[in-house]
């Protein structure tokens, strides 16, 4: 099992596929995805060596995946792509994070080639808000393809809403009141700041504490997580069969339960979202070097930092999330 120097266990791999994507969310690429220049800029790992990547990390301890962007489902291989992870000997759990463009039209395809997890990302379920925020009309297939993969039986629909000022709350009663019936996760994720939305961040950052009173003042109660969890806090109501999670990453002790690694559509190793550059482990991907590649890892996660230092305004190299999934 890949340990760190502080005792914490991964046996979850963040895999981005791309960093391209369609929408332009204020808070990440407010000006859309521009297209480097150089080629080799956007040579993204090919399905190849993304299954090698999980077949190594597999044999370190690895049991789930999440691809991510970008946004994945720009890529016309993502449905293969799942189907090789989920082939890895070792991995329990394929999931994806996805911005649901391409969800109502592909989630049956990702079902069948062995999706299990599903998160989806939905700011606001005003139309005109979602509009406002993403650059894109498409709430309305998009809640049409996360009512399939509930009707599809996948294991866990999660919807990943950044809690913003402008709009904080606003809504909190119709999200609620969908979450009734439905067995899914809504997960209120703080704003966090990156190299390139400083501006943004410093207008529409709302901590997530508020939200939490509200939550508890309605009943709903924390649920107990393992140290294995990872970062987010999780609420139930016996009147509800969805539930509420909070990330919260400028809270003390947030990396504390850090349980995921990250690797790079361009084959590097980041050790956090707000870390350096990482390890490049692309040649090894490509000539299968399998036994080089352990060892380097290995290596590597020893050297993971106890946290970030998000609070002192420090977001490493990342400019926006479309560059490390998330
Ligand atoms: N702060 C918080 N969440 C962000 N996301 C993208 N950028 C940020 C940010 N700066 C969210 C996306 C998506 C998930 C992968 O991360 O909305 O749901
Ligand atoms: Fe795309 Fe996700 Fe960034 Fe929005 S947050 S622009 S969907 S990568």
């Amino acid at each position: 099992m890949l340990t760190d120097s502080f005792g914490r266990q991964f046996e979850y791999l963040r895999v981005s596929i791309t960093d391209v994507c369609n929408y332009r969310c204020q808070y990440c690429l407010p000006n859309g995805y521009l297209k480097p220049t150089s080629k080799t800029q956007r040579e993204f790992l090919s399905k190849e060596e993304i299954a090698n990547a999980v077949a190594s990390f597999a044999a370190l301890g690895t049991r789930k995946i999440r691809i991510t962007g970008g946004e994945p489902a720009i890529r016309s291989d993502l449905t293969e792509i799942i189907q090789r992870c989920k082939q890895v000997s070792g991995i329990e759990t394929v999931a994806i994070t996805t911005n649901g463009y391409r969800l109502e039209n592909n989630i049956r395809a990702w079902h069948q080639a062995g999706l299990d997890r599903l998160n989806v990302s939905i700011d606001s379920f005003d139309p005109r808000l979602f509009h406002s925020i993403t650059g894109h009309n498409h709430l309305e297939s998009i809640l049409r393809g996360v009512e399939q993969a509930l009707e599809l039986g996948l294991e866990k629909v999660k919807i990943n809403s950044v809690l913003l000022r402008q709009f904080n709350a606003q809504g909190l009663e119709q999200i609620l009141h969908w979450l009734k019936d439905r067995p899914v996760t809504l997960r209120f994720i703080e704003l966090m700041q990156t190299g390139d939305n400083l501006r943004f961040f410093e207008q529409q950052h709302v901590s997530g504490q508020a939200l939490e009173f509200d939550l508890l003042k309605r009943g709903w109660q924390p649920i107990a997580r393992g140290s294995t969890a990872g970062p987010a806090k999780e609420f139930q109501h016996p009147n509800y069969r969805g539930r509420v999670g909070l990330i919260m990453p400028y809270e003390k002790g947030f990396c504390e339960t850090c349980n995921r690694l990250r690797l790079s559509a361009k084959g590097d190793l980041q050790l956090c979202l707000f870390g350096e550059q990482g390890l490049n482990i692309r040649n090894e991907l490509t000539n299968q070097n399998h036994q080089i590649l352990a060892k380097r890892i290995v290596e590597y996660v020893k050297t993971k930092q106890a946290a970030h230092s998000l609070k002192q305004g420090n977001s490493g190299v990342t400019r926006h999330l479309a560059m490390i999934g998330g």
